[in-house]
């Protein structure tokens, strides 16, 4: 089953789906915001979830249903230096927290768009658009292994938490190259692991909650050099410790899939050889 890449995806997308309509699969209010929801409002403003993923007063003023389906690991926009009238393409926009971040950045002379493959999250990015009022951006269905999005048309791709995800990793980097304005630049929130045990990685719900799919930073980087992107450098790191990865694997795998697995050995087998990174990488001007 993890061979076949179109039933990996069909998987992600059923967890994805199951997820945004808050049913039973995640999003328990100690989620760790990886790949997980950051539940009810307030846990939102005073949980760790959202401090976790690092947005700050960035989500001020955004739509409540937006940032209450959050399932990143970071804020790829923080510090970001998208300027007005730039074009971001997010990869796996889920329901649209980071498009609503950019679209404030690139202002109405920009454009904003985002590629996910999982119905639900598109209809729910489209609606908050919206409702925050954001006509510039536009939310299309595909594949990030295969992007519906001209050759050299991006200044940014950003993404959170979604690339650790495909089962085509050198796809998705390959397309990132091939999307970039020559010069165009790339702010990736993802996680890594290091080490973690073959059962973990045979684990289809581990995997659409982020761990089992996840490759290590060197592997990571690799892959962007490989595709042709430059100045591939890692511009944060954040580790999860123990409290964390359990928080994680619990609110994120419903009881009746984890079925046999002791989750707090899970946890401690895991803690520390799983964290969140933030990748910063350039389209080469020439080449
Ligand atoms: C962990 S959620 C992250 C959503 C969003 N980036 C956020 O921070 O809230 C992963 C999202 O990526 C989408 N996704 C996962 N794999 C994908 C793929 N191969 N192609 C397109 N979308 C994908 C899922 O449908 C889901 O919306």
């Amino acid at each position: 089953m993890m061979d076949d890449k179109d039933e990996v995806r069909k998987s992600v997308s059923e967890f994805y789906t199951q997820a945004v309509k808050g049913g039973s699969w995640c999003c328990g209010p100690a989620s760790s915001g990886c790949c997980g929801s950051a539940a009810a409002p307030d846990v939102v403003a005073k949980g760790f979830a959202a401090q976790f993923a690092g947005y700050g007063a960035d989500t001020v003023g955004l739509p409540a249903d937006a940032v209450e389906n959050s399932f990143g690991c970071g804020n790829p926009l923080a510090f970001s230096e998208v300027q007005p009238g730039q074009v971001v393409l997010d990869l796996g926009s889920g329901a649209g927290i980071d498009l609503l971040i950019a679209a404030r950045k690139v202002g109405l002379s920009g454009r904003v768009i985002g590629v996910d493959m999982t119905d639900e999250m598109i209809d729910r990015a489209r609606a908050n658009a919206d409702a925050a009022g954001f006509p510039n951006i536009e939310v299309r269905k595909g594949i990030i292994e295969n992007l519906p999005v001209e050759s050299g048309s991006v200044d940014w791709v950003i993404s959170n938490c979604v690339i650790n995800l495909s089962p085509e990793k050198d796809r998705v980097f390959a397309e990132i190259a091939r999307v970039l304005k020559p010069g165009g630049r790339m702010s990736v929130s993802d996680i890594v692991v290091q080490d973690v045990p073959d059962w973990v990685r045979q684990s289809m719900a581990l995997y659409a909650s982020c761990v089992a799919g996840a490759v290590s930073e060197d592997e990571y980087a690799a892959g962007l050099r490989r595709a042709g992107l430059a100045d591939v450098e890692v511009a944060e790191r954040f580790p999860y410790d123990l409290e964390q990865v359990r928080s994680l694997i619990e609110s994120e795998v419903p009881g009746a899939i984890l079925g046999s697995i002791d989750t707090p050995a899970l946890a401690a087998e895991v803690a520390e050889k799983v964290w969140s990174v933030k990748f910063h990488a350039r389209k080469p001007l020439e080449g």
